[in-house]
């Protein structure tokens, strides 16, 4: 099979990968040069099996990189994997629209085209099939138009797509599901699962999204009610989550990454407002989180401009390199907001970032050293690891872990509080229940 992705980033660079690793022709086709430098030069992605597939694709011939859309004729399999953005809260379709114009002007007969981004429902028919159309062929008798959200997650993107989930498969039509369903089936070993229309298909995407953003939510929620009643939050999820029905999930300092807090904003704005309450309201909790903790730290802590505050953390999620919306930029912000001056974050994983707005380092021993207080943010496997005993500070580091990760610790040079600890939450709400 001759495949070709648009848009070489974190998605399309996993499913090039999966298609090289069948046995197909690749031509991965990225508007960026230096994307496509990098990945020339062995930087395609975090994951080796990405890596490998595009080494040995690239010396047998069968992957193609480039910039010019004209290569993409030679294609009948065409994959768009460009992001969707949120802006001014909602769905920034400009990159899509761009890569369909390319994807129409490179078009033929018999041709199946594969949409995988998360979109709000209704793109890939409102948006994607007349600009596809303006190609002059007919979707449906010309060329197969599917659409397939992409169930990856970054450090295992290739197995999640080979062996983890079945592939969500829709399609325009009756013949569009089918060739869609017989693509998939060959790098699926989960299967797929057929569903009824592709506005059903972009709905399931948003849903997952949806489901676990409006969990945390619930999550957040009960750990500040445990906080209030003095009860171990942990525990209590632990011995709920015991029964099957039960799936709380864990707080935090609010919710980062590219997809989850993102998604419920794309449903909300397809949408009446009315319709969404809980949705919105799930938002509204889980980005109040920083303010929440930043208020918390001024009144019980006294936290204010001479206070030194590290940030374990500025990954959305532990042992990854990706930033992307990572609460974070939030904490940062609302210590800047109580009138903090000076505040270090610490990633073992990402080296700089202009976006953040303080210093960044990577000389974990340095922050913790130097703070007065620190937030653990990111469940990072190096934050488990430290030897706290071992730091050498004349008086404990008062340290609020948001991740639940440290509650065996005992120090003489920590205080330790957290999100969720019940009697060493950091006091974050006033008692209530006398
Ligand atoms: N990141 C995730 O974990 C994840 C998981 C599942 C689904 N998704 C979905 O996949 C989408 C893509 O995400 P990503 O993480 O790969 O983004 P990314 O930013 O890593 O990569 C996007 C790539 O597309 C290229 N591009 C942009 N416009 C183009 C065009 N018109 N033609 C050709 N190339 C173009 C960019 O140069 C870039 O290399 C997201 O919007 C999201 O909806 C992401």
């Amino acid at each position: 099979m001759r495949v070709g992705v648009i848009g070489l980033g974190f998605v399309g660079s996993s499913v090039a990968s999966v298609w090289l690793r069948a046995g197909a022709s690749v031509t991965g086709f990225d508007i960026s040069e230096p994307r496509l430098n990098s990945i020339k030069q062995g930087n395609a992605s975090e994951e080796a099996a990405v890596v490998e597939a595009f080494r040995s694709g690239l010396a047998s011939g069968k992957l193609k990189l480039t910039s010019s859309e004209a290569d993409l004729k030679d294609s009948e399999v065409k994959i768009i994997c460009v992001p969707v953005y949120l802006r001014k809260g909602r769905a920034d379709l400009s990159y899509l629209q761009e890569a369909s114009g390319s994807v129409a002007r490179s078009l033929k007969r018999g041709d199946a085209v594969i949409i995988h981004p998360s979109v709000p429902p209704g793109t890939t028919r409102k948006i994607v099939r007349p600009i596809l159309e303006s190609s002059g062929l007919e979707v449906g008798k010309d060329f197969a138009l599917i659409y397939s959200p992409e169930r990856i997650f970054v450090g295992h993107a290739v197995d999640d797509i080979e062996n983890r989930y079945p592939t969500v498969v829709s399609g325009i039509d009756q013949r569009s599901l089918e060739r869609g369903a017989e693509i998939f089936g060959k790098i699926s070993k989960k299967g797929v699962v057929k569903m009824p229309s592709v506005e059903a298909a972009e709905m399931e995407k948003l849903v997952e999204g949806v489901y676990r953003d409006t969990n945390i939510a619930l999550a957040n929620e009960l750990a500040m009610v445990c906080d209030e009643l003095g009860v171990d939050f942990y525990a209590v999820r632990e011995a709920a989550n015991s029964q099957p029905y039960c799936h709380v999930h864990l707080p935090g300092f609010g919710v980062g990454g590219a997809c989850i807090p993102v998604y419920p904003v794309f449903v909300s704005s397809s949408v009446s407002e009315s319709a969404t309450k809980l949705i919105n309201l799930s938002r509204e909790l889980n980005d109040s989180m920083a303010k929440y903790l930043a208020s918390a730290l001024k009144r019980k802590f006294g936290v204010d401009s001479g206070t030194k505050v590290g940030i374990l953390g500025l990954a959305f999620r532990g042992d990854i390199a990706d930033p992307r919306l990572s609460v974070t930029y939030k904490l940062v912000q609302e210590l800047k907001g109580i009138g903090v001056e000076s505040i270090i974050v610490h990633d073992p994983m990402i080296k700089s970032d202009p976006a953040l707005g303080s210093m960044l380092t990577q000389n974990l021993e340095h922050v913790l050293e130097r703070s007065d207080v620190c937030l653990l943010a990111t469940d990072h496997t190096a934050y488990r690891k430290i030897n706290w005993d071992a730091i050498n500070r004349s008086t404990p580091l008062i340290l609020i872990d948001g991740k639940g990760m440290l509650r065996g610790l005992s120090s003489p040079k920590v205080r330790l509080y957290g999100l969720g600890y019940g009697e060493r939450s950091p006091g974050m709400r006033e008692k209530a229940v006398q």
